[in-house]
């Protein structure tokens, strides 16, 4: 039983990738974590050269990453919101796992995901869309977390004079920056907490598939 998750942001260690390794670190079995971060990973082209075989032939760094999602048994998929969406990493990531859809239905049906969901302002907007995705690779939807991270405008060094940045946004016009007033996951215990059930809530449902498939195993030997 193995869960993989990847984040999506281009910033390594914020808020996305630390909700991501929270709900894996809750999960009793063995996780993987991956960062899209400097991966180049392009849009799919619709070139239609995975049909035979379930391989996208678009040479970049998805490759490397087909075998871990072919065998993983469940995914986390974290995303930042960019201008009121799934960052466009992400969504890349995520189209071109269409490269496993093909002929009898998708290579994915039946695994499991948890999606996480952050945004300076909105988090929740990520997770529509990436919810919306899963059933297109029918891939089963175990939950959602979403948290506020810590938007650049915090620390651009323009951000307390910004008329249009997150903090004239969410302090007020000419408020000062302080580490009391800057978002920060370790302020929201109760997110945390919710990432962690998630993880237990994967976890669960692997086991009751191994156990499902254990049943029916020795119902066919009697
Ligand atoms: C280009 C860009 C656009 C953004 N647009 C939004 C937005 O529309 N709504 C929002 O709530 N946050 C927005 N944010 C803030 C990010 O969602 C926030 O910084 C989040 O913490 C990023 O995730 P990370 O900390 O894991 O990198 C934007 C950030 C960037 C860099």
């Amino acid at each position: 039983m193995k869960i993989l998750g990847i984040s999506g942001s281009p910033r390594r260690g914020k808020t996305t990738d630390r909700l991501v390794k929270e709900v894996l670190g809750a999960a009793n079995c063995e996780t993987e974590f991956i960062s899209l971060a400097g991966k180049k990973i392009a849009p799919c082209s619709a070139c239609l050269a995975c049909v035979p075989d379930n391989r996208c032939k678009i040479p970049d760094d998805m490759a490397a990453l087909r075998e871990k999602i072919l065998s993983a048994d469940a995914y986390v998929f974290g995303a930042p919101n960019y201008f009121s969406t799934l960052n466009s990493l992400t969504h890349c990531f995520l189209e071109r796992l269409c490269q496993f859809r093909h002929r009898s239905g998708s290579a994915l049906a039946g695994k499991y995901a948890a999606i996480v969901s952050i945004g300076g302002i909105t988090p929740e907007l990520p997770a529509q869309v990436m919810e919306a995705m899963l059933p297109y690779y029918q891939i089963k939807h175990v939950g959602t977390v979403t948290a506020q991270g810590a938007a650049s405008c915090f620390t651009c060094g323009q951000g307390e004079s910004c008329s249009v940045g997150a903090v004239s946004i969410l302090l007020g016009p000419g408020q000062k920056i302080t580490p009391e007033n800057t978002p920060d996951l370790a302020k929201q215990p109760e997110k945390i907490q919710e990432a962690r059930l998630l993880g237990k809530k994967i976890e669960a449902c692997l086991l009751a598939n191994v156990s499902a498939g254990e049943e029916q195993v020795s119902s066919q030997a009697v």
